[in-house]
């Protein structure tokens, strides 16, 4: 059995799917109620409350785990004494590239890394999903606002995030690796914005937004030290943030998906 969590989520959601069509007998978890495939088992618990977490963990041989609650060596415990043997953390690129900022999912690793489990560690940058936060003001206004238009990162499509995470639940051969998840090339804001109006069959414009702008915007979601990272990574990215990974392609034996591609098949939220 394979547990899930952040399973209400882009990311974990499409995991849960992926496993259950693979056959695999999965426990979902999260706080909120998920829609889930037939067959899934559902537990509601939260990451904060280890020990509400035995339920989830009893009989598991795998987790899925997610950066969220505030004593990650907790959680794994708990796992292990359930009968994981296996952890696959989806971290954040900027565990590597800025620790500084990323205090959390760098916790996160070196607890995997601690825990005696048989670990892999993914690290995706951008999601290409974080144009979702450009739907209402491209659904009302045909805008989409960003700060550093002109600068390029690979953005990564959650759907391979969700397919290399189920592969390297189910497959061995993937111990103690951290695999980078990029996607195929380097898009600019201001190209994101353009590809979602090719989808739309309608032009997008793009509005510059300035740094504090965009710092106003994040900090109503985000804690202060991830804005701080997430801006620096978006105006000022090094050559290792700019750089297109090959490690979608090495685990899933394809390209990675671009932009344009996720904005074809997500274009229902733009309309
Ligand atoms: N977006 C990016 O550019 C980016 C880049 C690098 C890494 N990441 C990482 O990728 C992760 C997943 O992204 P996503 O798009 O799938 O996020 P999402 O759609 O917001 O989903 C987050 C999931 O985490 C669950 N969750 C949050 N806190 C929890 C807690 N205390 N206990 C149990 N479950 C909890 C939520 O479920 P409930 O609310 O139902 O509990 C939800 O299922 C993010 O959390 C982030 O750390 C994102």
């Amino acid at each position: 059995m394979i547990v899930v969590t952040g399973a209400s989520g882009n990311v974990g959601g499409q995991v849960v799917a992926l496993l259950a069509t693979a056959g695999e007998r999965v426990t979902a978890v999260s706080r909120r109620t998920a829609e889930l495939p037939e067959g899934v088992r559902q537990v509601r618990a939260d990451l904060d409350d280890p020990a509400g977490l035995k339920d989830a963990f009893d009989g598991a041989e795998a987790l899925f785990l997610l950066v969220a609650g505030q004593d990650p060596q907790a959680i794994l415990d708990a796992a292990r004494a359930g009968g994981v043997r296996r952890v696959v953390l989806l971290s954040s690129q900027g565990a590597g590239t800025r620790p500084e900022f990323y205090r959390h999912p760098v916790a996160f690793e070196d607890a995997v890394r601690r825990s005696g489990l048989e670990w892999t560690i993914l690290r995706p940058g951008g999601f290409h999903s974080n144009a979702y936060a450009w739907a209402e003001s491209v659904r009302g206004g045909r805008t989409a606002a960003a700060p550093f238009g002109d600068i390029g990162l690979p953005t990564v499509d959650p759907a391979d995030i969700a397919e290399v995470a189920a592969t390297v639940l189910r497959e061995d051969g993937h111990a103690g690796r951290v695999y980078e998840l990029t996607g195929p090339a380097p898009t600019t804001p201001r190209d994101r914005a353009a590809a979602i109006g090719a989808a739309l069959g309608t032009p997008v414009r793009f509005a510059e937004q300035t740094g504090e702008e965009a710092r106003a915007q994040m900090l109503r979601f985000m804690p202060e030290q991830v804005v701080e990272g997430t801006l620096a990574i978006l105006g000022e990215p090094t050559d290792a943030e700019r750089r297109v990974s090959p490690d979608v392609e090495r685990v899933l034996g394809r390209a990675p998906r671009s932009f344009a591609d996720w904005a074809g098949r997500n274009v229902a939220a733009f309309r």
